[in-house]
């Protein structure tokens, strides 16, 4: 595998921190919905719960040592259901558990039944590399976890072991049938693509999609700026449109209309026999109509995966903060967001955070 080549520079983030006593900054609605100063509104929180994992995807994370997330920084259960609680109450709805890996976080199972309890929460998703899924899938499901994404991006033993730096091809496919045994809902499965790396596998994969008798379906991801060992080029991104030429040579593909929020374009192929996504953060960005924030495990409000701004929520829930402050808090995060992200301009600095400290 051959990676490297110039890298953007790596920007350091900012952390700010927010006081009672701060003013609201003007034109922002004190009450009502969490809103953007472009009118977007968000519904949708993904709460990292670890930055670390038992893989190491060359996309994501460096290899060697990685200076993690100190335990006593990470936020207790207590104080993530306290965030959401007070986010649900502002018009969140959907969560999503995120890593590292968020199936190494002991008790999840716990924490995954208590955030569907919180009042005006619909739904409790997760992202896992699947690994855990044969011994957590059941458990998963009892507590009322939702659908579950499951990354996997080679269906080849050596090419898996190449990009995850771990032989465990094998044990992320019983993951995946753990998931369907336990009646998790919907399966997808995200394949991030890289030039050179795994591009000849799209169709390998549309076509094991197409074979499998349960109910799932593969999210190609164009390749973002978000790893670890600053081994992103641009050059390494095989775009939406590839991926859709690669498809083609199955058979017809037509657009499916789903929800605008959701950053997968969906198709499916005109014989009726499976459907399939496209992330094109890079080539398409999809910031306009995005719906999201991220909590970061150590209590970080990020407003958009490639901010270089982050607003400390940890400080303020251990300072004895009261919920209107909070809240407040979060409300200046949303508001703040910028129209979208700088990828495809000159000057785009990625964030010093990689994705697995952010929570994809
Ligand atoms: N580019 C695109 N997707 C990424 N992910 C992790 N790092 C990157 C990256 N640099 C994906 C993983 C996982 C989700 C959390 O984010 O494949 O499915
Ligand atoms: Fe771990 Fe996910 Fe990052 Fe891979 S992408 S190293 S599985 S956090």
């Amino acid at each position: 595998m051959t990676l490297g080549g110039p890298e953007p520079a790596a920007a350091a983030v900012r952390t700010v921190v927010s006081r009672a006593t701060d003013p609201a900054p003007p034109d922002m609605p004190v009450a009502g919905p969490l809103v953007d100063r472009f009118g977007r509104v968000v519904r949708k929180l993904r709460i990292s719960l670890t930055d670390r994992c038992n893989f190491r995807c060359v996309y994501c994370m460096p290899e060697g040592d990685i200076p993690w997330i100190p335990s006593e920084e990470i936020l207790t259960f207590d104080e993530i259901e306290r965030v959401v609680r007070i986010c649900a109450a502002m018009g969140v709805e959907k969560l999503r558990l995120t890593g590292g890996e968020p199936l190494l976080r002991p008790g999840v199972e716990e924490l995954t039944a208590r955030l569907v309890r919180v009042p005006g929460i619909r739904s409790v998703s997760m992202t896992t590399n699947g690994f855990l899924l044969p011994e957590k899938a059941a458990a998963l499901k009892a507590a009322g976890l939702s659908g579950i994404n499951i990354s996997l991006d080679s269906l080849d033993r050596d090419r898996f072991r190449q990009l995850t730096r771990r032989d465990q091809l094998d044990r992320v496919l019983e993951g995946i049938a753990a998931a369907a045994a336990a009646g998790l809902q919907p399966i997808k499965i995200n394949a991030v693509v890289m030039r050179g790396i795994n591009d000849g596998e799209v169709e390998t994969f549309l076509r094991w999609a197409r074979e499998q008798p349960v109910d799932l379906t593969v999210r190609f991801i164009e390749f973002m700026p978000l790893d670890g060992s600053n081994v992103w080029t641009r050059d390494l991104v095989y775009t939406a449109a590839e991926i859709l030429e690669q498809a083609r040579r199955i058979g017809p593909v037509e657009p499916v209309h789903n929800d605008p929020a959701d950053p997968a374009r969906l198709y499916r192929f005109a014989d009726g026999r499976g459907t399939f996504g496209i992330i094109a953060s890079v080539s398409q960005p999809f910031c306009a109509s995005c719906d999201r924030i991220r909590l970061t495990a150590d209590g970080k409000i990020r407003n958009c995966l490639f901010a270089v701004e982050e607003f400390d929520l940890r400080e303020l829930l251990r300072g004895g903060a009261g919920d209107e402050t909070v809240a407040a808090a979060i409300r200046r995060a949303v508001w703040v967001k910028w129209r979208g992200h700088l990828i495809n301009q000159k000057g785009f600095v990625k964030p010093q955070r990689a994705m697995y400290a952010i929570g994809g």
